[in-house]
Order: structure tokens, then C-alpha cells, then sequence
């Protein structure tokens, strides 16, 4: 079987900043509390009219670039997104409009956090079996629009931006210094997913005056039980990862969590035994991003040149569902 490698990748972050003092001007909080908290200092927010497939836009076309590939080229487009532009079409059908991806088979995914791994993975199948050899993996989100401006608990927690990674066949044999997906693990747990929800927008409620006064169709969460799943399953998953390689912690070179909060990276961190200079962290500038957390983290480690030729790689990501998951990249 072919192996997939990483051609290229691009993120886009809306140049609008919002601080945690910005937000201490609306809300009962304070910089001190979020950032003793959470880490997050501050995140992105859209500009008027600005939309997820518009962010999605961007940062395909940087991940294009540097894949040295055109829209043309594209077989497939995989967008994650629990903030999709409209209910339909896909977000994914927006882009392909905007890019002109004219061949490309596209669609999204609703797997909220891990939506990128999830479709990393499910990309990796395609080209693995050979049937398809380009596939652009997006993870955009406009969170700032499903958040709950009065809810301190959540609001402060969120940022919009997007991620994309273009995925490909490597050689075969594959070259040192082509970037190979080893594995991808992904795991689910639906009998928790009262913990973490918009409870309208979809089906189950009636679009009526109450449901919007109430909420009930922006995010709500139970923020103790999802930070403990959330390091169970990213350490779980790290944990299965390294072992199907047969590989320690000691031989990762850099491991990238979601980016949802410095607590929970630390708790991650030191059941892992991983020493703070190996993780990569960007939760203090953007917030989180949900399914443009990993893709985000990615593009910026490489560009940062945190990546060496011959790296491992090990990303963890977990969201809700809960849906959570790794995989292990050589570099
Ligand atoms: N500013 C000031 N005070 C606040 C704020 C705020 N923004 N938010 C809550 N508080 C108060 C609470 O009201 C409470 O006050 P009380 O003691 O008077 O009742 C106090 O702070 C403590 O509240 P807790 O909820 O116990 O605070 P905790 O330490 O658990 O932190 C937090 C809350 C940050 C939400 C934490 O539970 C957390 O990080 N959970 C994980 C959330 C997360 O990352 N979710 C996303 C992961 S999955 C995904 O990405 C989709």
C-alpha cells in the first residue's frame, strides 16, 4: 500500500484581536482569572461579513502554495467545522466555489474539535488504497458566532481561525524527508455528549422565541467533566499511538495537543512524561480554535522550524462527542 505525505500546509487567522481585558469590559471577569485558568491571553475574532468558508479560502490557498499545487489539482476537499456557514449546503461546497476546485469531491465533517484528525484520517484511507491522490483537510471555525456572550464560563474560551493541510502519495519507496503519516487513531464516546452542545440548530428543537432567549443554540458546556475526559482521552490516545509504533515518549521530537487550554496540556504533559520544550503551544494567542486547533498548531510549528527532517511527530486531539484521537507523523 501507498503511504500518505504531508505536501503542504497554510493557516489564516482574522486580524481582528480580542483580549481578555476586551472581554472584562462586557463580562464579569478578569485577565488574571482566565489566564491563571485556561493560558488564553488572547483570540481572533471576524470581521463583518467575514465567514468560515472565507477563512477556509485563505488558508487553503497557503496550503497550496506551499504544496506548489493548483485548485485543479485537488480530488477531494474534507472541511471540519462545527461552525459551517450554512445548514446547506456544506461549508465545503462554499470553498470549492471560492478555490474553483472543479474536480474535487467535497464535504464536511461534524467530529467539532477532532474534525481535523478525523479527516487527516479518513484522507489517509483514500490514498493509502490509491483511489485518490489529492485531498486538501480543513479545519475552519467562526466560533465567536456559537458562543454565548454572557456565559464567562465558555466565551472567554473560544477564537476563530482556520487550518488546512494538503495531503498526497508519497514515493514509493518513500524519500527521507518526505513528511509520512504512520497512523491516526480515532476513538468516540457518544453517551457523553450532553457534556458539551448547542442543543438547537438542528432538528431536535423548534426555532421559536424561547430557544434564543435561552441559548439553546450556542455552545453549553460542563467545563469540570470535559477538562478530565479530555486529558483521559488525549492520553489515552498519545498512550495507543506510541505503543503500535513501538515508541516512547522519548522519541517524540514534538507533540502538538488541541489547543484548548494550558491546564489541560500540562496534565496531558506530565502523565506523558513529555518535557515542556517538546510540546507546542499556542492556546495564548488564538484561544480555541476547535477543529482549526491542530491545523493551526501545525502550520505554525513548521514555519517556526520546530520540525526537523527524520522527526516524530505525535498530535492529540479531543472535542465533542466526545470524539477524540492521535496520530504519529515522521517527519
Ligand atoms: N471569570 C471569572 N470567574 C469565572 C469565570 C470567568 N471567566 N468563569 C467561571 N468563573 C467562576 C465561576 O463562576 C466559579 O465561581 P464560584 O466559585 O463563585 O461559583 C469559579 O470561577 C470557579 O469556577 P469553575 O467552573 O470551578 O472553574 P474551573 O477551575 O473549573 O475553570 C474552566 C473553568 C476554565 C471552564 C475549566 O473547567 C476548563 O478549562 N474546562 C475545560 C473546558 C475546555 O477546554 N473545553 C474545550 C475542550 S473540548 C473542545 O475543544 C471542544
Amino acid at each position: 500500500m501507498r503511504k500518505t505525505t504531508i505536501l503542504g500546509t497554510g493557516s489564516y487567522l482574522p486580524s481582528k484581536v480580542l483580549t481578555n481585558q476586551d472581554i472584562s469590559k462586557i463580562l464579569d471577569t478578569n485577565d488574571e482569572w482566565i489566564v491563571s485558568r485556561t493560558g488564553i491571553r488572547e483570540r481572533r475574532i471576524v470581521a463583518e461579513g467575514e465567514t468560515c468558508s472565507d477563512l477556509a479560502y485563505h488558508a487553503s490557498l497557503k496550503a497550496l502554495e506551499d504544496a506548489e499545487l493548483t485548485p485543479n489539482d485537488l480530488d477531494m476537499m474534507i472541511v471540519a467545522t462545527l461552525t459551517p456557514e450554512k445548514r446547506l449546503p456544506s461549508t465545503a461546497c462554499l470553498l470549492q466555489d471560492k478555490l474553483q476546485a472543479k474536480k474535487a469531491a467535497v464535504y464536511d465533517i461534524g467530529v467539532a474539535c477532532s474534525g481535523f484528525v478525523y479527516g487527516m484520517s479518513i484522507a489517509d484511507q483514500y490514498i493509502q488504497t490509491g483511489t485518490l491522490n489529492h485531498i486538501l483537510v480543513v479545519g475552519s471555525e467562526v466560533m465567536s458566532k456559537v458562543l454565548n456572550w454572557k456565559d464567562r464560563s465558555t466565551c472567554i474560551l473560544f477564537g476563530d481561525g482556520a487550518g488546512a493541510a494538503l495531503l498526497g502519495p508519497a514515493k514509493t519507496p518513500a524519500k527521507t524527508g518526505e513528511k509520512i503519516i504512520l497512523s491516526t487513531h480515532l476513538f468516540s464516546n457518544g453517551s457523553l455528549y450532553r457534556l458539551l452542545e448547542m442543543p438547537a440548530g438542528g432538528t431536535a428543537m423548534e426555532w421559536t422565541p424561547d430557544v434564543f432567549e435561552q441559548g439553546y443554540h450556542l455552545v453549553k458546556m460542563d467545563g469540570k467533566q470535559v477538562f478530565r475526559e479530555a486529558i483521559e482521552s488525549m492520553v489515552d490516545a498519545s498512550k495507543i499511538a506510541l505503543q503500535k509504533a513501538h515508541k516512547t515518549m522519548e522519541d517524540v521530537n514534538l507533540f502538538i495537543p488541541h489547543q484548548a487550554n494550558t491546564r489541560i496540556i500540562d496534565a496531558i504533559a506530565k502523565r506523558l512524561k513529555c518535557p515542556e520544550e517538546k510540546i507546542f503551544v499556542n492556546v495564548d494567542k488564538y484561544g480555541n480554535t476547535s477543529g482549526a486547533s491542530i491545523p493551526i498548531a501545525l502550520d505554525e510549528a513548521i514555519k517556526q522550524g520546530r520540525l526537523k527532517k527524520g522527526d516524530l511527530l505525535l498530535i492529540a486531539t479531543f472535542g465533542a462527542g466526545f470524539a477524540w484521537g492521535s496520530a504519529l507523523i515522521r517527519w
